[in-house]
């Protein structure tokens, strides 16, 4: 018997890559997409394949949606079991400061492409399958950082699509929740935590458990929402270490 198949954007690095490993422990194959780093996505194919699950890969620019119907061609028909919208950018600046060109990059990655990509996906998700969004703790009352107003906004927005995704989807079977991920060592913010090291001590000392999260910590959250809790619908799960508590 085949495989299950999941499709995950921003697969090239951070929790993408984590989420794409953990499915493959699961036995699920996966279509991994990239945007600008193609090394990363190669070490991601590496990874899923050393786990003994299949992969391949494809760039994708989740910001242009209307590159999304030749994407979903390049598909070939498969069935997909699972979709994990999780490609993103982290770019911030003070309420006053943000421009128009912020605003709208942001909007188009973080919360138009998930909702046309979702759409133009339908007609191959199975029946019975599941679709994660990557949201942040941002976007919840208890985290609310200067800075954050444009991204948190769309984060916020992809909470409320989910929710009416997961009743108009539940009817197939289909169930849509987001995981919220509080600060998690990736390359998000131009590799920020890298480039500034002295930013995750202040962070992981606002963290009930005492660090900040990983990209395992989430990819493995992400991988039992979609093949293992298959009781859970319309929610949205942080998943931070109590980032704020
Ligand atoms: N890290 C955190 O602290 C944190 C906290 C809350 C939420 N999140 C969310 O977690 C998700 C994953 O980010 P990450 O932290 O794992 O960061 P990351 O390591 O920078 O990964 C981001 C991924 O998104 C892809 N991407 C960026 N712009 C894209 C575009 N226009 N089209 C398609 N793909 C694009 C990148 O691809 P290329 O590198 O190939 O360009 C990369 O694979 C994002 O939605 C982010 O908002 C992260």
């Amino acid at each position: 018997m085949k495989n299950r198949l999941a499709l995950i954007t921003g697969a090239s690095s951070g929790i993408g890559q984590a989420t794409a490993v953990a499915l493959a422990r699961r036995g699920i194959d996966s279509i991994l997409t990239y945007h600008s780093n193609p090394s990363g996505v190669e070490a991601t194919l590496q990874a899923v394949r050393a786990c003994g699950a299949q992969a391949r890969a494809l760039r994708l620019d989740v910001g242009r949606s209307e590159t999304f119907p030749a994407f979903v061609a390049e598909l070939g028909g498969e069935p997909l079991h699972y979709l994990v919208n999780n490609a993103g950018v982290g770019r911030a600046a003070a309420f006053g400061e943000a421009s128009e060109e912020l605003f709208d990059e942001l909007m188009r990655v973080l919360l138009k492409g998930p909702y046309f990509l979702t759409q133009a996906l339908l007609p191959l998700l199975a029946e019975g399958g599941a679709v994660v969004h990557v949201s942040s703790s941002s976007s919840e009352m208890h985290c609310v950082s200067p800075g954050y107003s444009a991204y948190a906004t769309m984060k916020g927005g992809l909470n409320t699509m989910s929710r009416y995704q997961a009743k108009e989807l539940a009817e197939r079977g289909i169930r849509v929740n987001c995981v919220s991920p509080g600060p998690t060592r990736t390359r998000l913010g131009g590799d920020a935590f890298a480039k500034h090291p002295e930013y995750i001590e202040p962070l992981a000392r606002q963290t009930a458990l005492g660090r900040i999260g990983e990209s395992e910590d989430v990819g493995e959250v992400i991988a039992a929402l979609l093949a293992e809790l298959t009781w859970v619908t319309g929610q949205n799960l942080e998943v931070s270490g109590g980032f704020r508590l």
